[in-house]
């Protein structure tokens, strides 16, 4: 796969003006992508669980503009609008703009909400990405009639990665591979692909709660700890680690080994940590609430021989991973035991979900 075959040929319509909607979901890693080159390729392959409830909605309004000499864009965000987001935006619309040829043709209003609170420590990148990139490929599907499904989706991965990395993971869930892995099928550095083999029963509505520890502004941004990986000194086991995880964990996914699923998901977690703990500049992402709240976990694993595990983002936030038919006996200890950790003792349930959906597009 190679970023030429997103090339646009010439386009068979022309369109004055039009809006699309999407709505996009943000997704967690189980094997984590940390460590990126030019331009936004991942120096290792990452598997994801694609979420159902924390999503971006995004409208992409365009009007034909008389003059095409620069990109002309306004941002709201929950119909305010906001103009720090601009620089970002613009950023990827420029490392796009090979891909999309009519970028600087239109004028845009982008409107957009997420489902869950902008200042929860969410990243809202790989919801916001993701749904931006699917409503430029629906104008790119209007202006030409040769765009097939598949191909929209794997467009639609490929620019939305150019904007986040793991945005490319938020399309054709439920479980979403990016970077080339030597046993995956299809998997490539360029954009995401449903993971293709079978997916055992035991994760089916597979539930995450998301523990929110600390709501802040992220300490250190993505882009600063890909770079990071530069020249650090367990980079290389580190991507070997990250391949080793991905292979075993594809019988686990088959057989649903629940066991393992645990051991490769933490160890993965922490493996995130440890790199950025062992940086230069170094940097302690979790709070001592994390701490807390994984401690919690292991002995009430352990207490009651319960399936829930953690997994990590780069922050303090923990992701509580659990079977469906656990739910109940999760979400009393969680109310018990764990919510006190978070900020306001606030946290959002969520689970495995499907991807990119359009909403009323005209
Ligand atoms: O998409 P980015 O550049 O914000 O990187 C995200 C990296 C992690 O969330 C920490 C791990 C992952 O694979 O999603």
């Amino acid at each position: 796969m190679t970023a030429e075959q997103f090339i646009s040929k010439d386009y068979s319509f022309t369109i004055e003006k039009g809006r699309f909607t999407w709505s996009s979901p943000s997704n967690i890693a189980l094997v984590k992508y940390w460590g990126k080159r030019d331009p936004q390729l991942p120096e290792n392959p990452s598997i994801s669980f694609t979420l159902d409830n924390c999503k971006t909605t995004t409208t992409l309004s365009f009007s034909k503009k008389e003059t095409s000499s620069n990109f002309s864009f306004e941002v709201f965000l929950d119909g305010e609008k906001k103009d720090d987001f601009k620089p970002k935006i613009e950023t990827f619309f420029k490392r796009i703009e090979g891909y999309l040829p009519f970028l600087k043709a239109y004028h845009f209003k982008i409107e957009t909400s997420n489902t869950f609170p902008h200042s929860s420590g969410i990243a809202s990148s790989a919801s916001g990405m993701s749904a931006l990139a699917a409503c430029l490929m629906s104008i790119e599907s209007a202006l030409s009639n040769t765009i097939s499904n598949d191909f929209f989706i794997q467009k639609a991965s490929f620019l939305a990665r150019l904007g986040s990395g793991s945005a490319c993971r938020s399309f054709e869930g439920d479980l979403v591979v990016w970077g080339t892995h030597k046993s995956i099928v299809g998997s490539n550095n360029v954009f995401g692909i449903k993971y293709p083999y079978e997916v055992h029963k035991n994760f089916k509505n597979y539930q995450d709660t998301i523990l929110l520890v600390d709501k802040g502004e992220k300490q250190v941004s993505s882009t600063v700890g890909h770079n990071l990986m530069h020249g650090h000194p367990f980079a290389k086991e580190r991507f070997k680690q990250a391949h080793n995880n991905l292979e075993k964990l594809i019988p686990v996914l088959k057989e649903g080994h629940l066991d393992a699923f645990i051991k490769i998901v933490e160890s993965e977690a922490l493996s995130l940590h440890a790199m950025m703990m062992t940086s230069m500049p170094y940097f302690i992402l979790m709070k001592p609430n994390t701490l807390e709240i994984i401690n919690k976990i292991w002995k009430y694993r352990k207490e009651t021989g319960s399936k829930v595990c953690f997994t990590l983002d780069a922050g303090a936030n923990v992701h509580v991973l659990y079977p469906e038919q656990e739910f109940n006996q999760v979400q009393e200890f969680i109310n018990n035991e764990l919510a006190k950790y978070c900020q306001n003792e606030q946290y959002i349930n969520d689970k495995i979900g499907f991807g990119s959906k359009p909403v009323n597009n005209e």
